[in-house]
């Protein structure tokens, strides 16, 4: 789906330019791929509307498509996906290793045909990553997990139907609780999932399920309940806005000094996204479906803590520390989420940037002038803060492998060009 896939790409950028005018957000990324997952659970259509152009996107289908499902792209941002003639329940690794979302196809094929198999999966290195809380929600469905060498053999037991299940979740997994959920739809009886995800992305895909005749409730909250039932059908499905990108692109317009209107966000969840940009200087103005952001005069240090959803995104953790390089003082940043989130750390101190990080937190010290220089993408988040403090940098920045930013940013470059970026692909 994406036009540009080299991996030898990457950005030039020539900082300094004041950010204005209007962008578009995509759909959500994390929403669409469980979206995807979850067609896997019925034999009917399943069409999905406001899918993302991005790479995460191509490899999930590719990765359905090898499982026998037929994903077909009818219009740029819609997918048609037919799940009717699955017959391979073994996630190719290839594919898996690519993309986190990939081990979502796990409840939905186990509650589907009682039986899936896959390797660990992949995507972006912020963390152990573990999948314990999956397999464990999965068990307590009645399935047998077998280890063999690097592959994770998941068997429902008794008649091939998972039953349902008090489940709970050692930790509030975003991609564990939308497995154990889709994989309750088709369980028999009633599984009641405690210490839920609240992620939107995760309320997305319940409101996606009842819309195929599952029956969830408590959606939104910490304990989804799922009565199941014994087959779902086809559905109509718009996925919801990037919460994510909406929050990268007013990062940009602050960190640039600049005035822009995002168009098509999701601001009922982005609270802790405008409570902190507000504290770090900027003006917000919220409609219903969009926002104005600008922030002319300057940018105060703020602290934060990255948390599980209201609080504010692990995801917009990286791209929050380019800002406060920026800022007038000493901001202290916590990640609450996972153990790996600094890589970005280094990248921006070859661009002059004052921080120290230790195990999960850093201090940034500001305003610091930043400078262009040779500097890599290394996870999408952290080549969006790479990107981002770039925007900022008078000069030239060299931003290496940057299809890191392809897996989760639809058409980045030319948004950013929209609104007055100097920003180049090169290869
Ligand atoms: N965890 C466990 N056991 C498990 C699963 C997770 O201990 O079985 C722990 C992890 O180690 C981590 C924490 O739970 O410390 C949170 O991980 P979670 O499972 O919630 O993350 P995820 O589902 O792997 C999704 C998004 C991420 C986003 C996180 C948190 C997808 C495909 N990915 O990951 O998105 O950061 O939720 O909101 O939905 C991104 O878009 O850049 C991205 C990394």
């Amino acid at each position: 789906m994406s036009p540009h896939r080299t991996r030898g790409a990457r950005y030039e950028v020539t900082g300094g330019n004041t950010l204005r005018g209007s962008v578009g957000v995509s759909g959500s990324k994390n929403a669409a791929l469980a979206a995807m997952c979850a067609a896997l659970l019925t034999e009917e259509d399943v069409l999905l509307e406001n899918v993302p152009s991005i790479s995460d996107v191509e490899s999930l289908g590719q990765l359905l498509t090898s499982l026998g499902a037929v994903v077909e792209q009818t219009a740029v941002h819609s997918l048609r996906i037919n799940a009717s003639s699955v017959n391979r329940f073994e996630a190719p690794p290839s594919l898996v290793t690519e993309n986190r979302a990939s081990f979502q196809v796990m409840g939905p094929l186990l509650t589907r045909f009682g039986f899936a198999a896959s390797v660990p999966p992949g995507g972006d290195v912020i963390g152990q990553r573990p999948i314990d809380v999956h397999l464990s929600g999965f068990e307590a469905m009645g399935a047998k997990v077998d280890r063999v060498e690097d592959l994770y053999e998941v068997r429902a037991c008794e008649g091939g139907r998972l039953r349902g299940a008090r489940v709970f979740m050692d930790y509030p997994t975003v991609s564990g609780t939308q497995n154990v959920l889709m994989a309750a739809t088709l369980a028999e009886g009633k599984t009641t999932i405690v210490n839920a995800a609240t992620e939107p992305e995760v309320q997305s895909l319940a409101r996606m399920l009842n819309k195929m005749g599952a029956q969830v409730s408590g959606i939104g909250t910490q304990m989804l309940t799922v009565e199941g039932v014994e087959s779902l059908g086809g559905a109509t499905h718009t996925v919801v806005p990037d919460r994510i990108e909406a929050g990268t692109y007013a990062i940009a317009a602050v960190i640039t000094g600049g005035d822009v209107e995002i168009r098509d966000a999701p601001v009922e969840v982005m609270d802790a996204i405008f409570t902190k940009l507000a504290a770090a200087g900027a003006t917000i103005d919220v409609g219903t479906d969009s926002f104005r952001i600008s922030a002319e005069a300057g940018i105060n240090a703020t602290s934060f803590q990255a948390l599980p959803y209201p609080g504010l995104p692990t995801d917009l953790h990286a791209p929050m520390a380019a800002l406060l390089t920026q800022a007038r003082g000493v901001s202290i940043i916590h990640e609450r989420v996972f153990d790996n989130r600094m890589l970005y750390v280094g990248e921006l101190r070859k661009m002059g940037a004052e921080i120290v990080s230790t195990g999960t937190s850093a201090i940034v010290s500001g305003p610091t002038p930043l400078h262009g220089t040779r500097v890599r993408a290394l996870d999408v988040r952290a080549g969006a803060a790479v990107l981002l403090a770039a925007l900022a940098a008078p000069g030239r920045t060299e931003i290496e492998e940057v299809y890191h930013l392809d897996r989760g940013y639809e058409r980045l470059e030319s948004k950013l060009r929209g609104l007055g970026a100097d920003v180049t692909r090169v290869g």
